[in-house]
C-alpha cells in the first residue's frame, strides 16, 4: 500500500521523512538495517542469521508490499540513512478484517527521539483511513521502551503468552499482546 511521504521533526532537531521503501534504492540498506537492529536488541523476533535474504529477495518483498493493499511498510529516512522501519499487516479473512497488527524497529542510535511515536501516529492514521477498528501488536516481556511507547499511543495489554520466546541461552520470556481501539 502506498502512502504520501511526510516530514517529521525529530527530537534532536533533525528532519526525518516517513515514506514507503523504494525497492531499487533501499533494498541493500534495509537488509543492513535489519541485520543491525537484531544485534542491538533482544526484543526483536529474529536472530541475525535468520535475516540472510539476498538483495533480489528483498527487492521482491518491498515491491510486493508496496503493491499489496493489505500491507503497509514505511521507513524513516534521516539525512539519507534508514533510521527505522515499521509495518502494518491487515487481514483478508472476513471475520478478521477489522483488525491489523503492527511491527516496528529502529536503529539504537535513533531510539528515544520520537520517531517511534511519529511512526505509530502514521500507522494509526492509515489504519483509520482504511476503516479498521483495532490495531494490535505483540512484544517480548521486558521491553520497557516499547511498552511505554505503546501505552502512550493508547494500547492496553490484553493477554500474555507465557514462555512464547526461548533465547539461545535457554531462558524464556512471555509475549505480551496489546490492542488499541480506533
Ligand atoms: C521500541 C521503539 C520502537 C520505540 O521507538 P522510539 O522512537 O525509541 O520511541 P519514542 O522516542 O517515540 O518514545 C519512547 C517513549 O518511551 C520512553 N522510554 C524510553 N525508555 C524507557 C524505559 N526504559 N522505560 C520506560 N519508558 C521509556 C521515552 O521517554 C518516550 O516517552 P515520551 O515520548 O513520553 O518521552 C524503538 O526504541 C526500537 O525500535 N527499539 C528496538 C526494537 C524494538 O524493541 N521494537 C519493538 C518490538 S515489539
Amino acid at each position: 500500500m502506498l502512502l504520501n511521504s511526510r516530514e517529521i521533526l525529530v527530537k534532536d532537531g533533525r528532519t526525518g521523512v516517513l515514506r514507503n521503501p523504494d525497492p531499487e534504492a533501499d533494498a541493500v540498506a534495509l537488509i543492513r538495517h535489519l541485520k543491525r537492529i537484531v544485534t542491538e536488541t533482544e526484543f526483536l523476533l529474529r536472530y541475525p542469521e535468520e535475516c540472510d535474504w539476498t538483495e533480489a529477495q528483498e527487492r521482491k518483498i518491498l515491491s510486493e508490499s508496496n503493491a499489496d493493499e493489505m500491507r503497509l511498510m514505511l521507513v524513516c529516512e534521516i539525512e539519507g540513512e534508514i533510521a527505522g522501519m515499521c509495518g502494518l499487516s491487515m487481514n483478508r479473512q472476513i471475520k478478521f478484517r477489522h483488525r491489523a497488527s503492527l511491527d516496528i524497529g529502529l536503529q539504537k542510535r535513533f531510539w528515544n527521539l520520537g520517531i517511534g511515536t511519529a511512526m505509530l501516529e502514521a500507522l494509526t492514521k492509515a489504519a483509520k483511513a482504511r476503516g479498521l477498528m483495532q490495531l494490535e501488536l505483540e512484544y517480548i516481556e521486558g521491553n520497557a521502551r516499547g511498552r511505554a511507547l505503546y501505552e502512550k499511543m493508547g494500547f492496553t495489554e490484553v493477554a500474555r503468552h507465557p514462555d512464547a520466546v526461548r533465547f539461545k541461552d535457554g531462558s524464556m520470556r512471555s509475549l505480551v499482546f496489546m490492542m488499541k481501539k480506533l
